[in-house]
């Protein structure tokens, strides 16, 4: 959800599971066919051996070097398309309100379905998500999130408001409740290439915005985390705004939460630091469920929860804490459905975008990289305490580790600063305990001097060079003269792609290098802007969504692109690109987008965002998020619901 979208809502059994793994192994060799072998990769990561030696190598191998074959689509800003290359099909699976549960209604069209309903549905504005394979390609799990809401959630214009603009429907605050969170959706492919829904599935589950969770790690049962709920500050209810995701080596979810000041609101003159700093005002997003606190089928605060003003004696007696209690990263064990939710503290509050891991290998610690999509906002990384056991158990790896926060320098090296409250003078200064510096990360981060960037959204890493992405989606507020290397156009209107490696290809380094991999812009922007030289095939703004298949090639999704050549409004995109390596010299490289294309473009007003493949390649799967008219239905009177595509060959080979 960008900011723009905000401001238009309408009224508005950790069982082994060893698919992944051998996935992993997977891909390692064939990408290691594909570019030139797995030792060469590692011994020459910072001599600048570049796609060109990696291919005469392959070419020596008679394996042909990775290439993307489709035709570059054209930009759009037509309304209810979706365009792909010539060869390919969409088909359209589970859009919002699609029964989901055993014994789930259907889906109503005009908005009728109850809360009831909707908690067996599919949740609205589907956002980033994972497959997790059971029978490989054919058969496995699709975990989605559903970011948050908009009025065509409701029956008639909207819900229901008094004067103030404030629900005052039980039965909507609710239903708005439940279309949040995410769907764990079993999904099978048939022999005719067609992935649909089993419904009713023993795996199929939604985790809402009331579903209860538990809190770990180093800041749980700290005093700030404590409620009425809660009084040990070890549990609380749902998660909120999912956009992005992670997903680890032992094959659980990680649902991040991100504009959590959105839902919550404060009425105090002065609120603690760990509210204000996370944006919290009186007026949030305008959901104001707390509206309908008091009414008698109330659950132990479920509504007045969401309002964090200091009313009462304590912390027990009001729910000033509650706030505390999101802006987490929560650990979900797709395989189990009666499994608790686990909101993991060690890796910091935030607004969290994703939460994707580093290079992984076994018997090495694994770092999990974590934007916070705010303007001015800062790049983090979490390293675990423990190493990975392909074969062990790896429960609560997330509980102990270090969370670091990233300082770039203009020479293109860059350091990992721990926010550790033991070992670090200026947070022991500015902080009483680690549990205050993770409630309070940004404010931790500020005291670092950690560096400024222009949204931090999805993050991803190479599979063979351990090379990270990170999408800076834009910020026009960066003035003229607040420039900094990594973030070097003011007016940043378009955003850019930055990727750093880490020294000596080590997740839990310290230190790294970094260049900036691609600016957005119009084709026909002045040089001095579109500095990448992107034309008529690859313009674009705003990316967010970015994800290396494992083959390597890199996908990036776009999110309220900003104006381009083919329209003011553009229609969102993906597109691919196999990436040049970075050289550890230059941090401005025109030369890495040669194959840059267009492969998708969604229907009008919509976010592209969300993307996977089976392991085959065959199918590839990707969300359109909040998109406008009547699509996917095109019939000019449906309202519009969010929905995973499926993309696939109509020749039923690999998609590239
Ligand atoms: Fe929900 Fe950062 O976009
Ligand atoms: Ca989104
Ligand atoms: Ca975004
Ligand atoms: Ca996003």
């Amino acid at each position: 959800m960008d900011r723009q979208s905000q401001k238009g809502r309408e009224r508005l059994s950790r069982s082994a599971s060893p698919h992944l793994n051998e996935l992993l192994e997977h891909q390692v060799s064939r990408r290691s066919a594909l570019r030139g072998g797995l030792g060469l990769a590692s011994s020459t990561f910072f001599a600048g051996a570049g796609v060109s030696a990696l291919s005469a190598c392959s070419e020596s191998d008679g394996v042909a070097p990775l290439e993307l074959k489709f035709q570059s689509v054209a930009g759009s800003d037509a309304p209810d398309l979706l365009r792909v290359p010539a060869g390919y099909i969409t088909e359209i699976l589970a859009p919002w309100g699609t029964p989901l549960l055993s014994g789930a209604p259907a889906y109503a069209g005009d908005g009728s379905n109850t809360a009831a309903d909707q908690a067996q549905q599919v949740g609205t504005n589907h956002d980033g998500m994972h497959y997790f394979p059971i029978e490989g390609s054919r058969r496995g799990l699709l975990v989605v999130n559903h970011e948050y809401t908009n009025g065509t959630l409701f029956a008639g214009d909207g819900r229901q408001e008094d004067a103030t603009g404030a629900p005052t429907d039980v039965d909507e605050v609710r239903k708005d409740i439940n279309a949040h969170g995410l769907s764990v959706m079993e999904i099978v492919r048939g022999d005719d290439g067609r992935v649909s829904l089993v419904a009713g599935s023993p795996f199929n589950r939604r985790i809402t915005a009331a579903t209860p969770m538990a809190i770990s790690g180093p800041a749980a049962g700290d005093a700030k985390l404590r409620t009425p709920f809660s009084p040990t500050g070890t549990r609380t209810r749902g998660t909120v705004n999912n956009c992005a995701y992670g997903s680890t080596p032992w094959n659980t979810y990680l649902a991040c939460e991100e504009n959590i000041q959105g839902y919550f609101i404060t009425n105090d003159a002065n609120p603690p630091r760990e509210t204000a700093r996370m944006g919290i005002n009186a007026d949030g997003f305008g959901y104001k469920w707390s509206n309908v606190a008091g009414d008698a089928s109330e659950d132990n605060g479920e509504f007045a929860r969401w309002n964090v003003s200091q009313t009462g004696a304590s912390a027990l007696d009001d729910w000033r804490n509650e706030a505390n209690t999101f802006g987490w990263i929560v650990e979900v064990d797709p395989t189990d459905p009666t499994s608790t939710p686990v909101k993991r503290t060690a890796m910091g509050r935030m607004r969290h975008e994703g939460c994707q891991p580093g290079r992984v290998r076994n018997g090495e610690k694994v770092a999990f990289y974590m934007g916070d999509d705010a303007r001015f906002e800062y790049f983090y990384k979490f390293v675990t305490a423990d190493a990975y056991n392909a074969n062990g158990n790896n429960a609560d790896m997330l509980d102990r580790g270090t969370l670091y926060v990233a300082q770039f320098n203009a020479d293109g090296t860059g350091q990992w600063l721990p926010l550790d409250y033991a070992n670090n003078a200026a947070l022991a200064n500015d902080f009483s305990s680690q549990a205050d510096v993770l409630v309070n990360t940004r404010s931790a981060a500020d005291t670092l001097g950690a560096t400024p960037m222009d949204r931090p959204e999805w993050s991803t890493t190479d599979p063979l060079t351990g090379e990270v992405y990170l999408t800076l989606t834009n910020n026009t507020r960066r003035e003229a003269g607040q420039e900094n290397a990594p973030n070097p156009r003011a007016s940043n209107s378009h955003g850019h792609v930055i990727r750093i490696a880490e020294n000596g290809d080590d997740p839990a380094a310290t230190s790294f290098t970094w260049d900036i991999f691609v600016f957005g812009s119009a084709a026909s922007a002045d040089p001095s802007f579109n500095i990448s030289g992107l034309d008529a095939n690859n313009e674009f703004g705003s990316p967010d969504g970015i994800w290396f298949d494992p083959r390597g090639v890199l996908w990036i999704q776009t999110d309220n692109g900003a104006p381009l050549d083919y329209g003011d409004d553009p229609n969102d995109q993906m597109l691919a690109v196999i990436p040049a390596r970075l050289d550890g010299e230059r941090v401005i490289r025109p030369d890495n987008q040669a194959q840059l294309k267009r492969f998708f473009v969604g229907p009008a007003g919509c976010e592209v965002t969300g993307i996977q493949m089976t392991p085959d390649y065959k199918t590839m799967f990707v969300n359109i998020q909040h998109p406008g008219g009547s699509w996917p239905a095109n019939d000019g009177v449906s309202r519009p619901r969010s929905a995973t595509v499926v993309i696939r060959r109509e020749d039923g080979d690999e998609i590239l």
